[in-house]
């Protein structure tokens, strides 16, 4: 039999707060619930986004009293510490706003600034990605690894637009079109939290992004990296949650040559 993977108390605890989000995600799916625009006009919140989060940081507050919250929907919250969880409660609005199953929760722990917990959860398909710093990452309790590939022109990339798209922000329409070009597949699945995971699954080889904001690539950087993959800036460079910059996410086989496309201009 094989034996599935045991976390530390605080991977598990926001494990079980992923879960807890999912199953409220869940249900309020397909349902009539009130949904309004925050400063973009396409960037949605629904009531089932702050449903979420609430519950998410009720559980993770009973876990770790001490820890202080940067959530999408309430901000920067609680006690000034070593300990930050970095929540994203639905990530993927606008598609669970159109009755769009992809959706997710995504759940990170920073200690001293260094992220050493990730989850995303997909409550549609129940896919668990769950990375702790040291210790590898895993699907539902199986290890996973990202892909194999090494030829980009084998590749298949995920990517997502910032809400600002029409201002054209660090020029990612002409970097798309640079990228698309290469006429191989690209998806935009509308969660960044997701394509990170399926990058780190060895679905996709890699995902490239401007503007993300910390929530919404916390757990996924983590998920990348503990699953032998790369994460930069496009530039090649250290690539920061909290700077709001270009992200390159790959399995690192093709992370040279895909920085060489989207790095020129
Ligand atoms: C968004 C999604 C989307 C990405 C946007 C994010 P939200 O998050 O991750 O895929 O392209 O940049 O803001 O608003 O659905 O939580
Ligand atoms: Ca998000
Ligand atoms: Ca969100």
């Amino acid at each position: 039999m094989v034996k599935e993977k045991t976390f530390s108390r605080l991977t598990q605890a926001a494990c079980e707060a992923a879960l807890i989000a999912g199953e409220l995600l869940r249900q309020g799916f397909g349902s009539q619930f009130k949904v309004s625009s925050k400063e973009g006009r396409h960037n949605l919140v629904t009531e089932y986004d702050t449903k979420a989060e609430q519950a998410i940081l009720a559980h993770l507050k009973k876990a770790a009293s001490t820890s202080s919250f940067l959530a999408e929907e309430s901000g920067a919250t609680g006690q000034l510490g070593d300990l930050l969880w970095v929540v994203d409660p639905l990530d993927g609005t606008v598609n669970f706003a159109h009755n769009i199953p992809f959706f997710s929760v995504s759940i990170a722990l920073e200690e001293k600034g260094d992220i050493v917990s990730g989850v995303v959860y997909h409550p549609h398909s129940n896919e668990l990605f769950v990375a702790e710093k040291g210790e590898g990452a895993f699907l539902n309790g199986k290890k996973m690894q990202v892909s194999s590939v090494s030829r980009l022109e084998q590749s298949i990339l995920a990517t997502g637009f910032p809400y600002n798209l029409a201002d054209n922000p660090f020029h990612c329409i002409e970097h798309f079109i640079d990228i698309v070009k290469l006429g191989i597949p690209i998806r935009k699945l509308g969660s960044a939290a997701l394509d990170l995971a399926y990058t780190a699954a060895g679905r996709f080889e890699g995902f490239f992004a401007v503007g993300l904001s910390p929530w919404d690539c916390a757990a996924g950087v983590l998920l990348i990296q503990e699953a032998g993959g790369q994460v930069s800036h496009w530039n090649e460079k250290y690539f920061s949650i909290h700077s709001r910059l270009p992200i390159l996410a790959t399995n690192g086989r093709i992370h040279k040559q895909t920085a060489s496309i989207l790095h020129k201009l």
